[in-house]
């Protein structure tokens, strides 16, 4: 579809979300526009059942283009700078499971576009961070937000403050991964775990929206916004599936329709 962003998906309904912009894939502003229709074909298309986002072999997004900011005054930066966090907030709400596979560096927006999706899996050479602050700047698409509800606090101030990277070990050990790979089996164990997820039934959604949408509120209302999502899933043939395969056959064995 675009120049720098793709999206292809295959027979089980898993949907790669592939940056390639070599030689970092640096996130220029025709990235942010494409990132962002991605996440609105991502989010419309019935036939995806889950998303893995993907920078390609050797490295997942070096970050913002420096080159580009560099050149942009403050107006110009004013009028233009939510784009990216625009289209960020799309991908983190496509209401279906997102995995991103991390080879090599994840930095600055890099690491902020893993941080939009459910779950990061990484290569055991890859390295993680908000490196922003040597720039003299700090993260503009959720490296404050995103990476502090992850990882806690003080290891996002560490991180933000400091401008270090961690690598894949770290991050696991931190929670800012997953799961690590092999740098030639990432993608793949990424795929085959969104494959497991987009033959889930429809209330995987409702699972997404309740956990990310409540975390944002007080119990009260978040346990509210769960009784809500809960009597929805009522509504959804997968629910009948679910239920009458567990009578008739026991556990694990319903074949969803996503409807
Ligand atoms: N933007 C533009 N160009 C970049 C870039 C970026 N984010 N990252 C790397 N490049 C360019 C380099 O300038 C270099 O270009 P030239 O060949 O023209 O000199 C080329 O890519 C290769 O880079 P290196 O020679 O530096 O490669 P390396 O392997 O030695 O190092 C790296 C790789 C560790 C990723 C290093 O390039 C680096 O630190 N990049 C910048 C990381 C960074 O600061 N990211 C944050 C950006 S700001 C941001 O993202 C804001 C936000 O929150 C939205």
């Amino acid at each position: 579809m675009g120049e720098f962003v793709s999206v292809s998906t295959d027979e089980h309904g898993v949907a790669t979300l592939r940056l390639d912009r070599a030689p970092m894939n640096a996130l220029n502003s025709q990235v942010w526009s494409e990132l962002g229709d991605a996440a609105a074909q991502l989010t419309d298309d019935d036939a995806v059942g889950a998303v893995v986002l993907w920078g390609g072999p050797k490295i997942f997004a070096a970050g913002a283009d420096i080159k580009q900011m560099q050149g942009m005054d403050f107006q110009e930066f004013f009028a233009h700078g939510g784009a990216l966090q625009q289209a960020f907030d799309a991908l983190a709400r496509i209401p279906k499971v997102t995995i991103a596979a991390v080879n090599g560096y994840a930095l600055g927006g890099g690491c902020e576009l893993a941080l939009t999706a459910d779950f990061r899996y990484a290569a055991d050479n890859a390295k993680l961070g908000q490196p922003e602050i040597l720039l003299g700047v700090i993260p503009g698409a959720g490296g404050t937000q995103r990476l502090t509800r992850l990882v806690g606090v003080q290891r996002a101030k560490e991180l933000v403050y400091g401008g270090g990277m961690v690598d894949a070990q770290e991050a696991l050990a931190i929670g800012l991964v997953d799961r690590v790979f092999g740098p030639d089996e990432v993608y793949e164990r990424a795929v085959e775990a969104a494959r497991r997820y987009a033959a889930g039934p429809y209330a995987l959604r409702m699972a997404k929206k309740a956990i990310d949408e409540g975390r944002e509120l007080d119990l009260d209302s978040a346990l509210r916004l769960e009784t809500t999502l809960f009597t929805a899933c009522f509504a959804t043939e997968d629910r009948r599936i679910g239920m009458d395969s567990f009578v008739a056959n026991g556990p694990g064995k319903a074949a969803f329709v996503r409807r």
